[in-house]
């Protein structure tokens, strides 16, 4: 069964850990990640992007996928579904198509507007026992086309938002999605305390969690960040896993060309990535 993801974000901020969002994509994304969190005992948020939901051919089928998916492969380990940067008319959809928790990107909207439509969609979904998210403050980098700028959040901001009555808050403090350049600047410290300083308790929520350093995740955890989203860096370890496979020449062996056997290695590689996540984020043993 689906839970909110409200609960185990607030047992993560009580205990000073952080739960991974990971990004799915298919079938094959979806059983790695649920078996892996299963496997560590770990609660898990599956996010679902609105390009990834468009590809598996819409919310409803993903929905449908990954509640059937987490009885027949008996997860008993908390998973919220969760649809990510959600527009507000895709919040409405994923609402309606079983999704346990929703966020609203209304971060490109001028503050007041991003304050109504969250402000409304925190009395739907909260009249149905779904979690939302908010943001404020960009996040920078390229996600399925949407791109941001590396923006770092007001405060006071973070704080009219939080007071709509949302679950957990997004804010951009020099995170991108993808992967890092260079001559990145690191998370911005300063205004996430500033941030934790005004909104209390609420679970904080990073985005861009490919490729930030174990030393800044932790800091990060410890003054409020309770939910790290990746994607980025599972398709990166599912790809080169692939192409090793077909580099050496294992799919022109004997039945390799069995789409089940092309994309093992791909799956074995999102578990391995994914459970170094969870050990960094502290969140195994916590389900
Ligand atoms: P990455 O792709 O950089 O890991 O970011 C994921 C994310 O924030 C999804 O919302």
């Amino acid at each position: 069964m689906l839970v909110s993801a409200t609960e185990m974000l607030k047992a993560a901020v009580a205990g000073k850990y952080a739960v991974g969002q990971f990004n799915i994509n298919n079938l094959e994304w979806t059983k790695s990640i649920l078996q892996t969190a299963q496997e560590n005992n770990s609660p898990v948020i599956l996010g679902v992007s609105e390009g990834a939901g468009k590809y598996m051919t819409g919310f409803k089928t993903v929905s449908a996928m990954v509640s059937a998916m987490t009885e027949d492969l008996g997860i008993t380990v908390p998973v919220a579904l969760h649809l990510d940067h959600g527009t507000y008319d895709g919040a409405y959809k994923c609402i309606d198509a079983g999704f346990s928790s929703i966020m609203f990107d209304g971060s490109h909207y001028p503050i007041d507007e991003n304050i109504e439509k969250t402000r409304e969609l925190v009395g739907v979904c909260h009249s149905k026992g779904i979690s939302i998210e908010a943001e404020v403050g960009a996040i920078g980098g390229e996600e399925d086309g949407v791109v941001g700028g590396g923006e770092v959040a007001d405060p006071d901001e973070c704080k009219m938002i939080a007071d709509l009555g949302i679950d957990f808050l997004a804010a951009g403090i020099g995170n991108i999605h993808g992967k890092y350049p260079e001559n990145w600047q690191g998370l911005n410290f300063d205004v996430l305390a500033q941030i934790k300083e005004k909104i209390g308790d609420l679970p904080l929520v990073l985005h861009g969690g490919t490729g930030i350093p174990a030393d800044m995740i932790k800091r990060a955890i410890s003054l409020g960040v309770a939910k790290i989203n990746v994607n980025t860096e599972c398709q990166l370890y599912f790809q080169e896993a692939t192409r090793k496979y077909i580099e050496e020449g294992k799919d022109l062996v004997g039945k390799g060309f069995d789409p089940r056997k092309l994309l093992a290695p791909g799956c074995e590689a999102i578990k391995t990535i994914v459970k170094e996540k969870m050990e960094l984020f502290g969140s195994i043993g916590k389900a």
